[in-house]
């Protein structure tokens, strides 16, 4: 594990109108690493990931991604950050009227240099790597739920990101799938080197993935560690959150 945070936010708030969404975030990642957000729904954990992205702005604090400062960043500088980073949103965001091959070759095109025959290697590869080489020329309406996560994250992936965030990889799936994708998320890590910030509440997905986990509440990480630590920490909106399986009769 590196010393050097690759992701960090120091005293993050953002509010929208009246509401009071992030009111002091501290969080780091570091190099390689693979953290897991977990929280209510409404929490602020999308609005967290955004900052980093710079699709947000904070109101007040700092984000920094690979040693630069991307709140205050804009135009070019930003876009180079934002290449770095790979983005599955939630809902996979496919374009349903191209083929699986289309919608990732849409990025190399705008985004790379790579000649055809480059791209369509490239592309071959990472579709290769999710298991999926015979799907390029369905359309997303064609394939299932998990293939389409997966098909999500090869486009993700495409241009070579130093950094994933995950918004919620693996709802929706049957188990087999939540493995399954899990699974690459890991291999991601182990393979590439790849940083990853992962949002779920899929207990079988942070326990494939998570190297720590930070809990978001009342617009503030109330606790941070292991799976493990913060199951068991004990405080009201953990125990609402993991349900009621370790409570007293
Ligand atoms: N662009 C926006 N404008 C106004 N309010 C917003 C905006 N984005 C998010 N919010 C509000 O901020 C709060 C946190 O939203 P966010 O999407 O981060 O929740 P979340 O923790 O990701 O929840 P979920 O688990 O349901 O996805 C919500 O009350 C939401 O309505
Ligand atoms: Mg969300």
């Amino acid at each position: 594990m590196s010393t050097e945070p690759i992701i960090r936010l120091k005293g993050v708030e953002k509010s929208f109108g009246p509401l009071n969404v992030l009111k002091g975030i501290d969080y780091e990642v570091g190099e390689g690493v693979s953290s897991v957000i977990m929280g209510g729904s409404g929490s602020g954990k999308s609005v967290l990931i955004k900052h980093v992205v710079g699709l947000l702005k904070p109101d007040a604090g700092e984000v920094w991604v690979s040693g630069k400062r991307v709140d205050t960043l804009d135009g070019d500088e930003l876009d180079m950050i934002r290449l770095s980073i790979g983005y599955l949103f939630q809902s996979g965001a496919l374009f349903d009227s191209m083929s699986v091959f289309e919608n990732m070759e849409f990025f190399l095109e705008r985004h790379s240099e790579m000649t055809r025959p480059e791209r369509e290697d490239r592309i071959m590869e990472y579709l290769t790597w999710v298991g999926l080489p015979e799907k390029r020329h369905h359309r997303p309406a064609e394939l299932s739920g998990g293939q389409r996560k997966r098909i999500a994250l090869a486009r993700a992936l495409v241009l070579g990101p130093d950094i994933m965030l995950y918004d919620e990889p693996t709802t929706g799936l049957d188990p087999v799938s939540v493995r399954s994708v899990s699974e690459l998320i890991v291999r991601l890590r182990e393979e590439l080197g790849v940083t990853s910030v992962a949002i779920t509440h899929d207990l079988l997905c942070a326990e494939i993935i998570a190297d720590d986990v930070h809990f978001l509440y009342e617009g503030a990480i109330l606790t941070s560690g292991s799976l493990e630590q913060v199951r068991g920490t004990d405080h009201p909106a953990l125990k609402e959150f993991f349900g009621s399986t370790d409570s007293d009769p």
